[in-house]
């Protein structure tokens, strides 16, 4: 194949990600996660990641060379993700790609981690049609893009105002008892409760922009709590997990299709860890249908972070014709779009 051959590596976060990727095709990857050794302190402590990134980066990599078959020679270009996240961890993971890039004598492409969750939906789907909108939903991150080109022309629409979309569901998981990460344990619960029992209230409901808030919802949940600590009676978990969960995935989805409506779109995006929510993938393929929207969502392993979204990205930047990162390519804890 002509197409040049991508090493991705992803480390923002949790997640030590490796992604070998050929254009629009997921040759092998492997992803170490330090989850675990973050469960006690009820969400990711940055030291700790970044040593876990050290320790998990080399056999990653060796991982996912082997699941695609491929050998370190065969590598033409490493892209790297350069932020936004976690100070320490990016830098574990960038060091790392200008030391392959070195190695192998390739160009380095430091690219948004952001950008990369809407690219890996092409490993998937194929590719992606322009323009595009894209909502990121993750514990990091409840951003809405306008993706005109993955490599050139991305724009921010809204983000939150307060708590990522995965936090709150994190810190709500917290208040009413349930473990962390505090997605998949609502989304459960949720399905046995009224999501009309308790109304939540919509935070920036109606405001004309496209950001989000929900530390208001999480207070409204605590509020809850409280007021069942003081009376004595059980916590009507059920409920409150389906009421929460309706609240943010309204939100969300309601001002997706917004952006898509308001800005002529026809095609939607949704990544993130939040995506695998059950909720929001149906209400955000009802509401798409009715605004005659096509709906893409990558399958749970590609919304999570991983390294094949930095290799998707990386091809882009490559097919685009960029020029390459320096070799004191900066990490950036808040990179734009
Ligand atoms: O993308 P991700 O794995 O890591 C980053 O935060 O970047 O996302 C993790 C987040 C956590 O907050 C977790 O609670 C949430 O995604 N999550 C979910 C579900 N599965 C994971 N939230 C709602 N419903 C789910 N089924
Ligand atoms: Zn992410």
């Amino acid at each position: 194949d002509d197409l040049p051959l991508v090493l991705g590596i992803e480390t923002s976060c949790d997640e030590t990600g490796v992604g070998l990727v050929r254009g629009c095709t997921l040759l092998g990857e492997d992803v170490a996660s330090s989850v675990e050794q973050h469960v006690r302190f009820g969400g990711v402590v940055p030291e700790v990641a970044s040593r876990a990134h050290l320790e998990a980066m080399v056999p990653t990599v060796r991982r996912a060379l082997d699941k695609a078959g491929a050998a370190p020679s065969d590598v033409d270009a490493v892209a790297v993700t350069a932020g936004p996240g976690l100070a320490g961890a990016l830098l574990v993971g960038v060091s790392a790609a200008k030391a392959y890039a070195m190695a192998l004598d390739v160009p380095l492409y430091g690219v948004n981690h952001l950008v990369g969750h809407v690219a890996v939906d092409q490993l998937e789907h194929g590719p992606l049609p322009k323009p595009a909108v894209a909502l990121l939903v993750s514990g990091g991150h409840t951003s809405l893009l306008l993706v005109e080109d993955l490599a050139t022309r991305v724009r921010s629409l809204g983000d939150t105002v307060d708590d990522a979309a995965g936090e709150a569901y994190d810190k709500v998981a917290r208040l009413i008892g349930l473990p962390y990460p505090g997605g998949p344990p609502i989304d459960r619960a949720a399905r046995e409760g009224d999501p009309g029992a308790i109304r939540f209230p919509r935070g920036k409901w109606g405001d004309g922009t496209y950001d989000f808030s929900f530390s208001g919802l999480k207070t409204a949940v605590a509020r809850w709590v409280e007021d069942a600590g003081r009376t004595g009676e059980d916590l009507p978990v059920p409920d409150i997990a389906a009421g929460f969960q309706e609240s943010v995935v309204d939100v969300l989805t309601r001002k997706a299709v917004d952006a898509c409506v308001d800005n002529g779109v026809e095609h939607l995006v949704i990544s993130g860890g939040v995506a695998a929510n059950s909720r929001l993938r149906a209400l955000a393929e009802e509401r798409c249908a009715k605004a005659g929207v096509e709906l893409r969502v990558p399958r749970p392993k590609l919304c999570t972070d991983n390294g094949a979204m930095i290799g998707a990205l990386g091809a882009e930047v490559v097919a685009a014709g960029l020029p390459p990162s320096r070799l004191d390519l900066a990490t950036d804890t808040s990179l734009p779009v």
